[in-house]
């Protein structure tokens, strides 16, 4: 069988944002649409991870974040959350060894407790194994809400006693999960959806915004590429007045 050729994508020109982060959308529409149960869908999602993986590091992003489950997600139908679980499991299993030799970094933002134990010491495992890796910082939010992110910021604040005086905006980004990472600047939402989600609600205060139609599965290398260039299009003022204004 003919290996298909891949499209070069040149970025030269091009600023690429150091930081992208995703809301993978749109796995079950991908499905329903194909006449399949939903779970097809967030496998087809899965395997596209890997692609934009691949893609991030072609085109030399630093971090990608990317919402895997959500707090609010375990109120799916207990299949569907018990098959999500099983894909995770599963890619944990199947891509470590070779995200390692990648030379990607495993993060997780979110909170472990309340998640099956063997998940937990899989999820322990990679983090520790990839640890050093430093050509794509991967952010796994997993069992993951900005809300619960920054209450759990702030109760840690109050047993540090950080005085009222002390608190800034920095020190409140390094209590986050996401401490010692730049903010994203582009975040991408697939399938068409307008929502921010709970996603990164503090980190993604000033990033770009790229909503898509392409379901997740959908969402491959050129769409990546293609997310850049808009955001290359864009004039980032972080509140501030346009130059030419
Ligand atoms: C949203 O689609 C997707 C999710 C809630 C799960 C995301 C999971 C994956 C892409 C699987 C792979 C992830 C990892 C980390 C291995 P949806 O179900 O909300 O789609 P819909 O809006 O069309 O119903």
């Amino acid at each position: 069988m003919a290996l298909r050729q891949k499209k070069p994508l040149d970025l030269t020109p091009y600023k690429v944002p150091v930081h992208i982060a995703i809301i993978m959308d749109g796995n079950g529409r991908w499905a329903r649409r194909r006449g399949l149960p939903r779970i097809a869908g967030h496998r087809a999602g899965a395997e596209n991870l890997r692609r934009i993986i691949n893609a991030c590091v072609e085109f030399e992003v630093q971090i990608l974040t990317i919402y895997a489950f959500s707090t609010e997600n375990w109120g799916r139908p207990e299949s569907e959350v018990r098959g999500l679980m099983k894909i995770f499991a599963r890619v944990l299993d199947q891509e470590l060894d070779d995200l390692h030799k990648q030379g990607v970094c495993l993060h997780h933002l979110g909170d472990l407790t309340g998640i099956d134990p063997t998940l937990q010491e899989k999820v322990r495992n990679a983090l520790k194994l990839t640890k050093n890796n430093t050509r794509l910082i991967l952010n796994v939010a997993f069992n993951y809400g900005g809300r619960a992110e920054i209450l759990h910021a702030m109760r840690k604040m109050l047993a540090d006693n950080i005085s009222p005086d002390e608190l800034t905006e920095e020190m409140v980004s390094s209590y986050l999960f996401t401490r010692g990472l730049p903010d994203p600047d582009l975040v991408i939402r697939t399938s068409g959806e307008l929502r921010i989600s709970n996603f990164l609600i503090w980190q993604a205060a000033y990033a770009e915004y790229y909503p898509t139609p392409a379901y997740w599965p959908d969402f491959g290398r050129e769409e990546l590429y293609e997310a850049i260039i808009a955001f290359n299009q864009r004039h980032r003022r972080f509140g501030l007045v346009a130059e030419d204004s």
